[in-house]
């Protein structure tokens, strides 16, 4: 069967060439029409099968990352190859993580595109999944100390668990990580091993490299000494993440707060971003920051959502006054139980197992059926409710100071 190939592009005479040309190949059928940027995830959207997508990022390359970013994440069968007069590192890079599995710089190498579309043929005919086709990397990041990540991410994984889901918990806080002990749990080996062995992984040496909490969850364990987080690379985590999303349902990751080459890897493979937060002026200023910060990084803005842990009801501050602040939508509110929280890490429980009847308890059932919400229904949901308030997440800010009523 020939391969549909779709062309998305304004006036791209590089288009037309191409189109020329691989209509002499029979393993491929070229649409007779390019789409414009605007049409183009619509008419995708309407076919089935596996289908490649190739688009030019000459006219706009912001506008065809971002459509880019919305068909990764979006239509699963969807292969992308990119193209763009520009040969720049930072151009291939930001193609690479918006979703490209093949870059093509113009001029045309002929040789060289065939070869890329030939790839691209086999990996369809061996069936080889893209991203989106496996599981789900959920990151739970913060860039502030002490705001709840680990317990988010610790309690979002037993959730997802108890929700007959497989689940890997990684905690990728390599110097100092706490999963372990939030979970009085012992490893044996850590994730040292697994990255520095990804070459002979076979499931038996992943079981073994991961250690089973009673909730069902695996963990993935920080290097048992802080000074070997240096011989962990960003390429390391980027294919043990690869590894982990083939073999579980979900894979929940525990991030470090700081902002470097590792963690802009797992935020660029994260499917979904639960950013965390309190309700208080510097959290919320440290929020702000991060999400200025990840609209620079060209982080996909539909696949973030805001929780508020430690939630208590004020005048003072409202719910409404945040989201203006920070120009998104709460995605979940945490209340404030500190009794219990704490009572769960200190028996090495998960809150539902700790106190399946308090408030938090069933906060985190419901943030679970939330999460798994959002992967039933990709994107869609979140995007209305933003268009709402009239302010994307990268869209208009409040000075945060201005939130505080008089
Ligand atoms: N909803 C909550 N109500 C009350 N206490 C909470 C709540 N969530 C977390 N805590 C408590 O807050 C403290 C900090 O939580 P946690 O360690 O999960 O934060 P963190 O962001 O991972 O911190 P770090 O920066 O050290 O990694 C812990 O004592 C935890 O038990
Ligand atoms: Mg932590």
């Amino acid at each position: 069967m020939k391969i549909p190939i779709c062309l998305i592009g304004e006036d791209s005479l590089a288009l037309a060439a191409l189109k020329q040309q691989l209509d002499k190949d029979a393993a491929f059928s070229v649409e007779g029409r390019a789409y414009a940027y605007g049409d183009a995830f619509e008419g995708l959207r309407n076919k089935s099968g596996p289908i490649i997508a190739v688009i030019d990022l000459n006219q706009d390359p912001q506008r065809a990352f971002g459509i880019a970013e919305e068909i990764k994440f979006k239509l699963p069968s969807v292969r992308l190859i990119m193209t763009s007069n520009s040969g720049a590192p930072d151009t291939i890079l930001r193609a690479m993580r918006s979703g490209a599995e093949e870059f093509l710089p113009q001029p045309f190498n002929w040789p060289e595109v065939l070869n890329s579309f030939e790839a691209i043929r086999r990996k369809i005919d061996n069936h080889a999944p893209r991203t989106a086709e496996r599981g789900h990397i959920v990151a739970v990041s913060s860039n502030k100390g002490g705001v709840g990540s680990t317990t988010i991410a610790t309690n979002l994984a037993s959730s997802l668990a108890g929700q007959r889901k497989s689940v890997c918990l990684v905690d990728l806080v390599l110097q100092f990580g706490s999963v372990t002990s939030f979970l009085n749990i012992e490893a044996s080996y850590t994730i040292l091993d697994l990255a520095k062995n990804l070459k002979r992984i076979d499931p038996l040496f992943l079981d073994g490299s991961l250690v089973k909490h009673a909730s069902g969850v695996r963990v993935l364990a920080e290097p048992f000494y802080a000074e070997d987080a240096r011989r962990i690379t960003p390429a390391d985590i980027d294919e043990t993440l690869d590894v982990l999303a083939q073999s579980f349902d979900f894979v929940v990751v525990d991030t470090p707060k700081e902002f470097d080459d590792m963690l802009t890897v797992v935020l660029d493979k994260a499917n979904l971003i639960l950013f965390v937060t309190e309700m208080d002026v510097p959290s919320l200023k440290s929020a702000h920051r991060a999400f200025e910060m990840f609209e620079r990084m060209g982080i996909y803005e539909k696949k973030i959502r805001l929780i508020l842990n430690r939630h208590v009801k004020s005048k003072l501050m409202t719910l409404e006054s945040v989201e203006k602040a920070l120009g998104a939508r709460v995605f979940w509110t945490l209340p404030n139980n500190y009794p219990v929280a704490i009572a769960a890490v200190n028996q090495g429980l998960s809150i539902q197992e700790c106190d399946p009847r308090s408030d938090i308890a069933k906060s985190y059932s419901g943030l679970c059926a939330a999460v798994l919400n959002v992967f039933a229904t990709p994107g869609v949901a979140r995007r209305e409710e933003r268009e709402e308030t009239g302010a994307g997440l990268f869209g208009r800010w409040m000075p945060v100071r201005g939130l505080i009523k008089e």
